[in-house]
């Protein structure tokens, strides 16, 4: 076995150490060649959180470019997403829910040999979100409708998650990602907009999220959970497909 220390390497999403300017590099690596071709980068120790945050700035160019089968999460259209106060006979539908910001996300702590094992990681983002929200009242039969946009600004997300190191067929050593828990708090309460040509609507919708923080507030953590579960998964394929060497620097600890 490789893989000395557990707390070593844990470091899957930190990856790439960006030496030059970002962007004249990952231009490339659509069409680079897994297989027989290392990543241009120096790999980072896990104790250098530094090398850590530069990695994850080229990690999000990485998901922007598809490398690996990666998906980019910025922007990402989530699905709708449905919060109701049975109480109160309310619920609202949110619906072509668009993300942007979140590569810019910053990494804050990386945490290793958590309780069972885990390894966790600490992230702060600032994501604007657009899209339509309807309300459905007891009071009346149409609903409320209006165009939304939500500034959720240094939202915290602590993501754990259990891993094991596995040995390839190549003879290389990968890092396989369990499942993942996230957690999400907001430093202060979201800001909103709202749009609409129906004038009431809007000062319906806007009245009650105003009346109710907690709202906008699950509302916009709902959608926070939604882009890191969506950062993970392609944290997830990259370990999958990438070995742990060309990422991590293990070999002197
Ligand atoms: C999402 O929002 C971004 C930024 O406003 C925009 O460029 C992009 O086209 C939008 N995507 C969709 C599918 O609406
Ligand atoms: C995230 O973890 C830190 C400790 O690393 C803790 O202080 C904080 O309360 C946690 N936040 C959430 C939202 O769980």
């Amino acid at each position: 076995m490789l893989f000395r220390c557990i707390r070593l390497f844990a470091c899957v999403f930190c990856v790439i150490y960006c030496t030059q300017i970002c962007t004249s590099q990952y231009l490339n690596f659509d069409n680079f060649d897994t297989a027989t071709t290392a990543l241009p980068f120096p790999a980072c120790r896990s104790d250098s959180i530094e090398c850590l945050r530069r990695g994850l700035r080229t990690f999000f160019f990485l998901m922007d470019s598809e490398y690996v089968g990666m998906k980019s999460v910025d922007p990402i259209i989530l699905n709708s997403l449905t919060v109701a106060l049975p109480a109160e006979q309310l619920s609202f539908l949110m619906r072509r829910i668009n993300v942007t910001g979140a590569k810019w996300t910053k990494l804050a702590e990386r945490k290793f040999n958590l309780p069972g094992g885990k390894n966790g990681i600490r992230f702060i983002s600032d994501l604007h979100v657009t899209g339509e929200i309807t309300m459905m009242t007891a009071a009346r039969i149409d609903p409320f409708f209006a165009q939304i946009t939500i500034d959720i600004q240094d939202v915290e997300s602590n993501i754990t998650y259990a891993w094991a190191g596995q040995r390839g067929y190549d003879n290389e050593d990968y890092i396989l990602i369990g499942p993942e828990r996230v957690a999400v708090r907001n430093a202060r309460t979201p800001s909103f907009f709202l749009q609409s040509n129906l004038r009431d609507d809007t000062s319906m919708i806007e009245n009650l999220l105003l009346e109710k923080p907690a709202l906008l507030d699950h509302i916009s953590n709902e959608i926070t959970v939604s882009v890191m579960h969506a950062i993970v998964d392609n944290f997830r394929l990259f370990a999958r497909n990438i070995p742990a060497k060309h990422y991590y620097n293990y070999q002197d600890d």
